[in-house]
């Protein structure tokens, strides 16, 4: 995942209508360190759970980005 080409405003979790920037803002500032957390904080990935990870994903178009992800790329950076 490059940061640069995902947009903040991309709607990762669309049940809750929560975007990658309210994750990375989670994580980053609120100090987000599981999916557990993100939750906790964001509602994403609270309902369908199809944000949370590719296997999850049950909807027809399929989410460029997903709350494991960013968790892995954040905490590694
Ligand atoms: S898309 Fe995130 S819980 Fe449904």
């Amino acid at each position: 995942m490059k940061n640069n080409i995902y947009d903040k405003s991309y709607e990762v979790c669309s049940c809750h209508n929560v975007s990658l920037g309210e994750i990375i803002f989670s994580i980053q500032k609120k100090g987000a360190r599981s999916i557990k957390d993100i939750k906790k904080f964001t509602d994403a990935g609270t309902s369908c759970k199809s944000c949370t990870n590719s296997n999850n994903d049950t909807g027809e178009i399929k989410k460029n980005i997903y709350l494991n992800n960013i968790l892995k790329k954040i905490n590694k950076g």
